[in-house]
Parts: C-alpha cells; sequence; structure tokens
C-alpha cells in the first residue's frame, strides 16, 4: 500500500465513503522486505517447506505486499497482534476484504480458509478459481456466524502448491446497500410477479461461496437471490462436466441443493444446460473446442450417450426444473455456415437437436424446452436471423420446442429495443415463448467507476425489461451472476470489459438494480390502473370514489382522472378497485 494511501486511510478509518466503511487491519508497509510472517497449521503438520516472506509488489515496486508459498495443506499466514475478535468478523454488511494476486505459475483452482484463533470463520465450499493471473483482484468474503473468540487472524490456500500475494488486509463495514433485502414488497421480484413474469438470476460455486451460503439466511447472497429474484440457474453447476463427469456416473449433490434452494424459496429453476459443445467432461473425448471425436464413437453410440444424459438429468429433475435449455450454442458463428462445428454436429448430423429435444420432452413432458444461443438478441443482425431460421426448421419438422433463449451479453450502448421487440414477435408468430436468459450488460474497464457509465447500462436494462413486458411470449427474464465481483465477463473478455451486473463488489445496489425494479414496478402500477378503468362501466364518464369507510374522497370525478388517485383501496362506482 502506498503510503499517502495508507496515512488517508488510517486518518478516516471506518469513514471511507458514504455507505462503505473501510478499516485497514494490515498493509505490510511497516514490515522490512525479506521479513518473514508466521504461519501456522491447523493440524500442526510440518509446515517447514511453506513460507510467507514481505516482498515488493510484482506490479509496483514501492509498495510491500505478503508472498506466500504453501506447500503443505491446511498452512495458513498468522496475522497476530490485529486487535480483532472472531466477533469483529461477523455482522450484518460486514466482510473481510483483501487484494490477491497469483503468479501465472499458480494453478488456478484453490480453496481460501480463514481462521481467527482456532475457530474457522470461513471456508470456500469447494476449490474455485480464485483470481485471474498476474492481475490484482479484490477479494471478499463474508464470515459464518461466530463466538466472541478472541485470536489471531490465519488465512490462506489450501494447497501444497499455491504460491500467492496478498495485501491490504481489511474489513469492510456496507452501511447501506440502497435497497432493502427485508422488504419484500419493494423487491423486483415482488413487482415481476405483478406482472406475471420471472426475474432469474445465475449463482455459481465461486459467487460468494453460494453453494455453502444458501443455507444460511444470514449471508448477503443468499438474502439477495432470495428476496429479488423467483427464478434461478447454475451458473456452471448443471452443464455436462459437472452432472456426468464420468460416464454413466451421474453427480446430483450440488444441483439438488438449487433445486431445494429453489423450493425453500419459492423460486423456480432454469436447468443450464444438456447438450453443448463446451464444458464436457474429459472422457466424452471432444477436445479443447468440444469438437472432436477423440474415441470415435459411431453415429448411434454418441445418441446412446446424449439420450442417457438427458433422460437420467431431466428424469431425475421431472416435474422440479421448470425448463430446460436442451441445446445450447449450436449455430455458428460463421455467416455462411448454419451450424457450429461440435462432437454433436460431426458425429449426429444437424438431427441431434431435433434428438435432444424428443429425449427432453419424453424424460418431462410439462419441462418447458429452450433452445439457447449468443449473439441472436437483435432480428437483422445475421447470426439472429440463422437462428431464427434454424429455429424456424425445427418447428416446421415438429421438434418439441417450446422456446427460444437469448443470452443478452451485451455491451452497454448496443442495445437495439425495436430489432429486440422484432425478434420477439416473430417467434410469438412461429407459437414460440422468447426469453433473455443470460442477461449482462458490460463496460469498458476504462468506464468502470463512471456513474454516468452505470447511468447509461441502467437505461440499457430498462430498455430490455420494457421490451420483454411488452411481449406476453417472454415471460422470464435472467441476469447472468449476482455481483460485479463475480461476473464471468472479466475472464471471457481478456480483462478488457466487466460491471455488467445490477450489484457490486458489497452487492450495494447499481443504478441498473434501480432501473430494473422501477422497470417492473411502473408496468405493475399501469397494470393496476388499467384493471380499474376497465372494470369501470365504460359509459360512465364520471365515477364516484370512496373509501373503504364509505367517505367520499371524490364525488364526480373524470374517469381519466382515476390515474392520479394515491395509492389505497376505493370503492369506485360501487365496486372495490385497488389502486397500486
Ligand atoms: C459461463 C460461466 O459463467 C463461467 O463461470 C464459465 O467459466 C464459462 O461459462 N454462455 C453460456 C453460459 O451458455 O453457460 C456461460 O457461462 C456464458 C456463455
Amino acid at each position: 500500500m502506498k503510503k499517502l494511501f495508507t496515512l488517508l486511510l488510517s486518518l478516516c478509518a471506518f469513514s471511507a465513503s458514504a455507505s462503505v466503511e473501510e478499516r485497514m487491519l494490515q498493509d505490510f508497509e511497516s514490515y522490512q522486505v525479506g521479513e518473514a510472517v508466521d504461519m501456522w497449521n491447523i493440524y500442526n503438520s510440518d509446515i517447514s517447506t511453506s513460507s510467507a516472506i514481505v516482498a515488493a509488489d510484482p506490479k509496483d515496486a514501492s509498495n510491500k505486499v505478503l508472498h506466500i508459498k504453501s506447500r503443505s495443506w491446511n498452512t495458513l499466514v498468522a496475522l497476530h497482534d490485529l486487535g480483532i475478535t472472531a466477533a469483529d468478523l461477523t455482522g450484518e454488511g460486514r466482510f473481510l476484504v483483501f487484494d490477491l494476486y497469483r503468479p501465472s505459475s499458480d494453478g488456478a483452482y484453490k480453496q481460501l480458509m480463514i481462521y481467527c484463533g482456532d475457530k474457522r470463520v470461513y471456508i470456500d465450499g469447494s476449490f474455485v478459481s480464485q483470481c485471474p493471473p498476474e492481475r490484482w483482484t479484490t477479494k471478499c468474503y463474508q464470515f459464518d456466524a461466530s463466538t466472541d473468540e478472541s485470536g489471531t487472524l490465519c488465512l490462506g490456500f489450501n494447497s501444497t502448491d499455491a504460491e500467492y500475494y496478498i495485501d491490504n488486509v481489511r474489513i469492510v463495514d456496507v452501511a447501506d446497500f440502497g435497497y432493502d433485502r427485508s422488504d419484500a414488497e419493494n423487491s423486483i421480484r415482488h413487482y415481476a410477479e405483478q406482472c406475471g413474469k420471472n426475474i432469474g438470476i445465475a449463482v455459481a460455486t465461486g459467487d460468494a461461496n453460494f453453494f455453502s451460503a444458501m443455507n444460511d439466511d444470514s449471508k448477503v447472497i443468499t438474502q439477495t437471490v432470495s428476496s429479488q429474484f423467483n427464478m434461478i440457474v447454475a451458473g456452471n453447476e448443471m452443464k455436462f462436466d459437472a452432472m456426468e463427469p464420468e460416464q454413466g456416473n451421474f453427480k446430483f449433490e450440488t444441483a439438488d441443493k438449487l433445486v431445494a434452494f429453489a423450493e425453500q424459496h419459492q423460486m423456480k429453476v432454469r436447468g443450464h444446460t444438456l447438450v453443448w459443445h463446451s464444458q464436457l467432461p474429459g472422457w466424452l473425448g471432444a477436445g479443447s473446442e468440444g469438437a472432436s471425436n477423440n474415441n470415435n464413437y459411431t453415429r448411434d453410440e454418441l445418441l446412446k450417450i446424449m439420450e442417457n444424459h438427458i433422460t437420467t438429468i431431466v428424469s431425475h429433475y421431472k416435474g422440479r426444473v421448470h425448463e430446460w435449455d436442451v441445446v445450447n450454442e449450436c449455430v455458428s458463428d460463421n455467416s455462411t455456415q448454419t451450424l457450429r462445428n461440435s462432437i454433436w454436429q460431426k458425429v449426429i448430423g444437424e438431427s441431434f437437436i431435433d434428438s435432444a429435444f424428443v429425449y427432453a420432452r419424453r424424460a418431462d413432458p410439462d419441462a418447458k424446452l429452450y433452445i439457447n444461443d449468443y449473439s441472436v438478441e437483435f432480428a437483422g443482425n445475421n447470426k439472429a436471423d440463422r437462428y431464427y431460421n434454424l429455429v424456424k426448421k425445427l418447428v416446421a419438422r415438429g421438434v418439441p420446442i417450446d422456446g427460444v433463449g437469448l443470452q443478452a451479453h451485451l455491451y452497454q450502448g448496443a442495445v437495439d429495443s425495436a430489432k429486440l421487440d422484432r425478434n420477439m414477435k416473430r417467434y410469438a408468430e412461429l407459437g414460440l415463448n422468447c426469453i433473455i436468459t443470460e442477461l449482462d450488460i458490460s463496460l469498458p474497464t476504462s468506464q468502470f467507476g463512471s456513474q454516468t457509465a452505470y447511468e447509461k447500462q441502467a437505461a440499457d436494462y430498462r430498455k430490455i425489461v420494457n421490451v420483454t413486458l411488452n411481449n406476453a411470449n417472454s415471460p422470464s427474464l435472467l441476469i447472468w451472476g449476482s455481483s460485479d465481483a463475480y461476473s464471468w465477463i472479466p475472464g471471457s473478455t481478456n480483462y478488457t470489459r466487466g460491471e455488467p451486473l445490477l450489484f457490486d463488489t458489497y452487492f450495494c445496489a447499481k443504478p441498473a438494480y434501480y432501473a430494473v425494479r422501477d422497470a417492473y414496478s411502473a408496468r405493475a402500477t399501469t397494470m393496476a390502473l388499467e384493471e380499474v378503468l376497465n372494470a369501470v362501466p365504460s359509459e360512465s364518464l364520471y365515477v364516484d370514489v370512496y373509501n373503504i369507510l364509505g367517505q367520499p374522497v371524490r364525488l364526480h370525478m373524470h374517469r381519466s382522472q382515476i390515474y392520479s388517485l394515491p395509492q389505497g383501496t376505493y370503492i369506485i362506482d360501487g365496486k372495490v378497485m385497488n389502486i397500486r
């Protein structure tokens, strides 16, 4: 940490900004380069091969950081004398935050453990990708509820081959998230439901430890997901490699947890995804591009594998998963080609799509079946039109398909409402639903932190929601991720873009959150008013309005003025009416 910044932070400890307060615990500036920091092993095993040494920041030689090599399991850095207790680490809106850097030689998948004294206050539910190589990344953790026990803060990645740097270990308190997770009536979910829509969110293992946190109602992510959304989709956990990691050996545990969570919170589940060229297990022999056939499967053999995969999974969740992405990303990005090269397309041919839908329909006749793709949102664009033509052919030949998914991984500024609307309408004409399945609207890194950019992003979100509200065949809209800290966009754009979601790193609402909430709430109000107007006999131009105690509110009110009545319950022309 640079000296000036340290000084500023120490001057304003616990008062960094209006709603987020930071307390620096350790920035390693008072150490000498080369000085060792203690390490500790949970089981008192030999730690002599591991080390934690204060070093120059690999990106900025004037800054001191801690360089850790972990060569034995369960070996953590022990930060003494921070003057904190386990109780200091827990609390509503409180996070432990630090900056993390990994050299490219370090493997990506590690499990973070944090102890206070010998009490564990945090562990990642599984080994997750912690951060990209050679880039400082802010990491943010919320602890399990803990007893008041004083002690040393110990943290580290559980690994025998980890090498990483940490800096600026701090406690962050969010005093105001900008939305009230306990106010069910003022949530995106509530207004979307009033409009008869599903509003969904993708959650993945690495997102604030979601699959461990989901049973803990005190966790911010758990509260956010269940209070603001009525649909959920697994970011990775229901993909081919996760569900059938070994041939014929299905792993349901994690996906089962997601489905149980959804049921507990009255949310619908979107299943993602059955047949795709990506995230396939090694045993399938499809290679890194998903387009090889290294096992030389015959067409019949591969169809059997696909049938078994789809039938087993869809039957397992029969009646519990509302809809499935049956075939994902099958359209080629090459404008001269219809289908992408994939093991499925190559070995089975275009009819792999038909077969996949048939197997899924047989396994759960009530689940809604979708095809899903990216860069297909706007009618008139080349890939969107090729997608449409493919889907039209599927419908013509009787493939059991209910809807079309538009992933909508969009750039800020690229939203074209008219083209999106046209797209949804042309699918309606085919008798199909058309939904937004993976919405994120990213910013270039140069605009990170810019309020103007966030406002523009919010306007784009609002446009999308409004188009879906104008189309009855668009019942669901899902957002691809919870907070900006866990978005897949930076990693997939070589860190040129990001911050595409509704919530920032600490789950504070961004303008996009309010835009989405307002779009649903405005429509819910209009719908309620329309209900009233439709209920009033059209011949009476003037109506008498009473409150529920029968006291007159307005007599001889012109019908058109009913819009201006404040929220409440009224008796209008002898009928009880709710004005929302
Ligand atoms: C992404 C996940 O978000 C990442 O965590 C993972 O590393 C790669 O896949 N289209 C899809 C999603 O259908 O499954 C992808 O999800 C994003 C693009």
